[in-house]
């Protein structure tokens, strides 16, 4: 073979490896609004910044007719590139190539670059669309599978770990995405499930359609297993490109930041008449969040998923922060099962990555009911109180109205950890509302008038900040237009914090 040919050979086999499954099964995917594994890469990276790497291995096995049926790159498209000009590691499962199943071949590529990331201290990005192990290798699918576990475990906390959903995908394909980060389905076009509907017909005779079963609102609503939910391809890589500026690269990185020409000094009247005078009637906490964040961007985290706590990023005078946020609009505010799990989550991840904690609370406290009881509330909002307690990023706090009972403990209250506890006026801090507490403290009051003094008295005892401000378990009381500038202010006071935990091998968070 001369120069030409051997330049001629390469491009047909560049060529071929492209061609994935071939052009039937990319024909079928595209009549369904699918994009190709590595149309999906070029959509999230930077232009021109994707290098491919292992792009003609091809798998072992001979067992089923499989022998001759290879295809270079194995169904995996996997390497680096660049996001805002910083660097990940991608791999993006091409679903035409036995179905976007793992091989060992493959396994071995999605290992290789999760093992680049460690080192490199770069985030991975999975871009899944696969039915599981490949079913043609037995255990050297499941193998693969379990090296990989490992390594999503070994890397989570160190590098931020991101998964997208963008087809079928089962078994292993949900279990490896489960251990990240953060998991985005696609609407109407991703399913995840350990076991498809047919096995559960006839494993439990139930019936149900895969979108009931493992759609993206399912999991987004339901089951709490993804993060975020995208109309089609386009808009999810957009929003992990979004999701990605406000993490750092690694454990060791401050998050990116974003210069802003919000005033930092920022006074806003309008804030002092979002929380409603009557203590009972509900109001949107995000109407303060969009108010404080630079440039009014808040990118929600599980929008649809126990909307009575809000979570998400903003960023505030540049810096990134996390905020966890009691939501009166839902539930009146009140802390269940689902809404400790989906907050206390956040907020490691938070500490995990060096980004500070800021706490909006309303909370009437915990639901009470057997529903609850049953379902383990007690382990369940102890989460949320184990994961701020051992948070040592910055931690503020700012109580727009109830923190009540043991809500007040764990909702980041002073005793806990927090660096800087701020109160609205209109706060209310007690160990639980008025009604409640009169019924309980004096049960045979039987006038009218009488239980009105009584409710007055413990009112103006206890529906207020002032006591806590008393003995100092808030720092400060603070108009609702000074919000932005107040927790600016002390964003940049506990910029340089330090604190270590005691050294141990590990807790034991209740799980
Ligand atoms: C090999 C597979 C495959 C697999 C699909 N294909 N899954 N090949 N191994 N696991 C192939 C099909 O044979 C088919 O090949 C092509 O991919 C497309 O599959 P379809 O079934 O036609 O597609 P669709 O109707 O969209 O259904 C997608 C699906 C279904 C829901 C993912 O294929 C499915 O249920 N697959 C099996 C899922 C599963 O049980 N996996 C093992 C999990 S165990 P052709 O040649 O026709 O194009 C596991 C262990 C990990 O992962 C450990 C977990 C803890």
């Amino acid at each position: 073979m001369n120069l030409q040919d051997k330049f001629k050979d390469f491009e047909s086999r560049n060529a071929q490896a492209e061609l994935g499954g071939g052009k039937e099964r990319i024909e079928k995917r595209k009549l369904q609004g699918l994009l190709t594994a590595r149309q999906r890469v070029q959509l999230l990276l930077d232009p021109d910044t994707f290098v491919e790497m292992d792009k003609f291995v091809v798998h072992k096995t001979t067992d089923f007719g499989m022998g001759d049926q290879k295809i270079p790159g194995d169904g995996f498209v996997t390497g680096y590139g660049k996001i805002d000009g910083r660097l990940v590691y991608v791999f993006s499962q091409d679903f035409t190539v036995f179905g976007g199943s793992l091989s060992r071949t493959n396994a071995n590529k999605v290992i290789k670059i999760m093992d680049l990331a460690m080192k490199m201290g770069a985030p991975v990005i999975g871009l899944n669309d696969s039915g599981g192990a490949r079913i043609q290798e037995g255990v050297e699918s499941l193998a693969g599978y379990a090296d990989i576990f490992y390594r999503n475990v070994m890397s989570s906390g160190v590098v931020p770990q991101i998964s997208a959903i963008l087809g079928p995908c089962a078994g292993g394909a949900v279990y490896s995405p489960a251990i990240t980060d953060f998991i985005l389905m696609t609407k109407d076009s991703s399913y995840m499930f350990v076991t498809g509907p047919d096995v559960i017909k006839t494993v439990t005779h139930e019936e149900v359609t895969k979108n009931e079963l493992g759609g993206a609102m399912t999991h987004n609503s339901k089951s709490g297993v993804a993060h975020l939910m995208a109309d089609n391809e386009e808009q999810a890589m957009m929003m992990l490109r979004e999701l990605l500026s406000f993490i750092p690269s690694n454990n060791m990185e401050d998050p990116p930041f974003k210069p802003t020409n919000d005033p930092v000094d920022k006074i806003d009247e309008s804030l002092d008449l979002v929380v409603p005078e009557d203590p009972n009637k509900p109001y949107d906490i995000k109407d303060i969040i969009f108010k404080i964040v630079d440039d009014e961007i808040f990118f929600e985290i599980q929008p649809f998923y126990a909307q009575n706590i809000v979570i998400g990023f903003g960023r505030m005078g540049g810096q990134s922060v996390g905020f966890i946020a009691n939501q009166p609009n839902f539930l009146a505010g009140v802390l269940d099962i689902n809404s400790s799990i989906k907050a206390a989550r956040f907020v490691r991840f938070c500490d995990a990555f060096n980004i500070p904690l800021v706490v909006l609370e309303d909370v009437p406290g915990f639901l009470p009911g057997t529903t609850q009881e049953f379902g383990g509330i007690i382990k369940h909002g102890a989460k949320l109180l184990y994961a701020f307690a051992e948070a040592t990023v910055p931690k503020i706090t700012l109580i727009t109205r109830k923190a009540y009972g043991g809500a007040y403990d764990v909702m980041n209250s002073k005793h806990i950890g927090a660096d800087y506890n701020l109160a609205y006026p209109t706060a209310e801090i007690a160990v639980m509302g008025v009604e409640g507490a009169v019924k309980i403290l004096h049960r045979n009051v039987s006038d009218t008038d009488e239980l009105k003094k009584i409710q007055d008295d413990y009112k103006q005892k206890f529906a207020n900040p002032y006591k806590a401000a008393e003995v100092g378990y808030i720092d400060e009381i603070i108009y609702p237009r000074q919000t932005r500038k107040k927790i600016i202010e002390v964003l940049q006071m506990t910029k340089n914090k330090i604190v270590k935990n005691p050294a141990k091998k590990h807790g034991n968070i209740p799980l």
